[in-house]
């Protein structure tokens, strides 16, 4: 199978081009990715010489280019991961989200319509179905919660979301759509909560934390996201939503006295913040479709997956280093456009 993985460069599209060329070693994998600045080549170092794996730079949103393409590589799959996904920076500039998230998203149906791809798959977000509120623990996300979005991520998510259905629904494209909760692990880029406390706390840095710090957010360690997608792309119903999660909830402040702890660090450093906008108070999900349909079991729990992922940003401090840095952002002409292993 010739697989197309489009955001491969990114945290859990990173993670899973890592997963599938090293699983499935017959089948081809595809990463096509824009290199925004949360696009990192480096993450993609441990496959890039593989001879299942080819790298290819573009926008999902580019229109001429993305229907070129499928007419040259032939996909039978198709795993969208190419997204915006910052909120904060939604809250800033929502324009971009749409054109990704939405335009991006859109531009791949057709293409996959026009093709007739064997599966699309569109990974979304539990941040679709809004926020649950701190004093209701009984409740959680199902597949059946309403959308009921807060954010411009999440309504660019949520818009990309419905457009998957109705093209399943309008055009018969046989499509999934998995929502999974706040990821964690290797190759998190240093902008969000848990590699954003690591790198912070290395460096004797404040850690910002928004409003009162109770906001509870659901973890689940990259790789059994990763495993989740696979399982849903090769033995979901088509047509069909699963929810992503293990059960995993903390508040940001019990999350970043964790990792200040297991860093040897003190609570001092911990800095209060003016609140996000419109911040969501919490996320819980409900994964029994998942695990009932598709047998998934979450391999690690946030006790188990937390020490592994401090463990890796204390083994690889030149990755997130060259982020902060920039230097990253060189890594593409050095290694790709000098060699010539990529197209523009
Ligand atoms: P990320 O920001 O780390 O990576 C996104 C990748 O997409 C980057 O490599 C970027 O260069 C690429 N990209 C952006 N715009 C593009 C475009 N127009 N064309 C091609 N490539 C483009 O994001 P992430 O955290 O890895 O999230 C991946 C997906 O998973 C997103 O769709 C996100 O909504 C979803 N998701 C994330 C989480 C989470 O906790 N991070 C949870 C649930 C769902
Ligand atoms: P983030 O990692 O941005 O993910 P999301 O907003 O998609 O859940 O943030 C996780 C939580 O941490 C969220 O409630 C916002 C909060 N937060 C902080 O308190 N300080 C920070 O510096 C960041 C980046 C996030």
């Amino acid at each position: 199978m010739k697989i197309l993985v489009t955001g491969g460069a990114g945290f859990i599209g990173g993670n899973f081009v890592h997963y599938m060329v090293n699983k499935y070693p017959e089948d081809m994998i595809v990463n096509l990715d824009k290199l925004t600045y949360a696009g990192n080549l480096e993450t993609c170092k441990p496959v890039e010489d593989k001879p299942n794996y080819k790298f290819i730079k573009g926008d999902i949103a580019d229109r001429e280019f993305i229907m070129d393409l499928f007419e040259k590589e032939k996909f039978d799959v198709v795993v969208n991961f190419a997204a915006e996904s910052h909120v904060d920076r939604s809250i800033e500039d929502p324009e971009i989200f749409v054109k990704t998230n939405v335009m991006g998203t859109t531009t791949l149906l057709d293409a996959c319509v026009k093709y007739g791809i064997q599966r699309y798959h569109q990974v979304s977000t539990d941040e679709v179905y809004g926020d649950l509120p701190l004093d209701r623990p009984d409740l959680f996300f199902t597949e059946n919660t309403p959308l009921h979005t807060s954010s411009p991520y999440s309504s660019a998510k949520a818009s990309a979301d419905l457009f998957v259905l109705a093209y399943h629904r309008t055009y018969g494209l046989p499509v999934t759509i998995s929502r999974c909760s706040n990821n964690y692990g290797p190759y998190h880029f240093p902008e969000k909560l848990i590699p954003l406390i690591i790198s912070r706390a290395l460096n004797d840095e404040t850690i910002p934390v928004y409003g009162t710090g109770e906001n509870v957010r659901d973890w689940l360690h990259v790789y059994d996201h990763c495993v989740a997608i696979d399982l849903i792309v090769r033995k979901g119903r088509v047509g069909e939503v699963y929810n992503v999660g293990g059960h995993n909830e903390r508040t940001n402040l019990e999350v970043v006295k964790t990792v200040l702890h297991a860093l040897n660090k003190p609570e001092s450093l911990i800095t209060f913040v003016t609140d996000r906008k419109g911040h969501d108070m919490r996320y819980a999900i409900d994964p029994t479709k998942l695990e009932t349909e598709l047998g998934w079991k979450p391999k690690y729990t946030f006790d188990t997956g937390i020490p592994m992922t401090i463990q890796w940003y204390l083994d690889n401090k030149e990755w997130w280093e060259n982020i902060i840095s920039g230097e990253y952002q060189n890594y593409f002409e050095k290694m790709y456009v000098e060699k010539g292993r990529a197209k523009e």
